[in-house]
C-alpha cells in the first residue's frame, strides 16, 4: 500500500456484483468497529445477518438504496450505503436521506476515502431530492464520533439504537444538503 499521495482511489456505484466483497468488508469493518470485547451471541447473529450476500444483494436492488464504493488496484477498501426518503423521529422529514454505513479497512484509513464516500454520498443524496443526510454513531465509536462534525455535520440528539435484543446510545448527526 503506498501513502497518502501515491494511493489511486476510485469510487463508482456498485451493481449486484459486488455484493460478495461489500459483505466481507462490511463484517470485517464491522467487527473491528463494534466486538470491542470479542464476539458475543448478538455481535455473531448480527453480523451474519447483515453482511451475507443475499441481504447486501437484496439492499443494492432497492430503488431507494445506493451502495457507493471505493477501490484500489482493483480491491474494495470502503464502501457507503444511503438511503433516500428516511426520516427518523429527531428528523422529522420525509425528504431526508440515511447515511446507513461508511466502512473504510482499517489499514486505508486516514486517506481520505471516508471525507470522499461521504462527499460523493452527499452529492447522490441530494441529486435524488434530499433535504439533508443524517447517520447515528455508536457513543463508543470515537474516531467516527470527531469524523461527523468535522465534516460538517450537527449533534441533534442520542437516540438508542437497537440490535439483536441489544440497546445501545448512539448520537445522531445531520447536514442540511445544499442541492436537496
Ligand atoms: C470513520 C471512517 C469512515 C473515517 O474514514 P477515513 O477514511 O479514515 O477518514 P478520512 O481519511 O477521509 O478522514 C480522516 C482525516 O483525514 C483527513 N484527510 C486525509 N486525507 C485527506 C484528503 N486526501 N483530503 C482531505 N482530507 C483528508 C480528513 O480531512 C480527516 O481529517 P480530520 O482528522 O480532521 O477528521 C473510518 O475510520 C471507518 O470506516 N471506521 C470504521 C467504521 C465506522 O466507524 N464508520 C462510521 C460509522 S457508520
Amino acid at each position: 500500500m503506498g501513502d497518502r499521495k501515491t494511493l489511486d482511489v476510485t469510487f463508482r456505484s456498485a451493481t449486484t456484483a459486488d455484493a460478495l466483497c461489500i459483505a466481507v468488508l462490511g463484517m470485517q469493518v464491522f467487527l473491528d468497529t463494534y466486538a470491542t470485547d470479542g464476539i458475543r451471541d448478538a455481535i455473531a447473529r448480527e453480523v451474519l445477518e447483515s453482511f451475507s450476500v443475499t441481504a447486501i444483494s437484496a439492499l443494492i436492488a432497492r430503488a431507494d438504496t445506493t451502495f457507493i464504493v471505493a477501490e484500489v488496484n482493483d480491491h474494495l477498501v470502503g464502501f457507503a450505503h444511503l438511503t433516500t426518503h428516511t426520516s427518523h423521529p429527531m428528523i422529522g422529514d420525509p425528504q431526508a436521506a440515511e447515511l446507513k454505513r461508511l466502512y473504510v479497512q482499517e489499514r486505508f484509513t486516514g486517506f481520505g476515502i471516508g471525507w470522499q464516500l461521504l462527499r460523493r454520498g452527499e452529492t447522490e443524496a441530494a441529486s435524488q431530492g434530499a433535504s439533508m443526510l443524517w447517520a447515528t454513531v455508536w457513543v463508543g465509536n470515537e474516531r467516527a464520533l470527531q469524523f461527523y462534525p468535522r465534516q460538517g455535520y450537527a449533534h441533534i440528539g442520542s437516540p438508542m439504537y437497537e440490535f439483536q435484543g441489544e440497546a445501545h446510545e448512539n448520537l445522531l448527526y445531520r447536514k442540511v444538503l445544499l442541492n436537496g
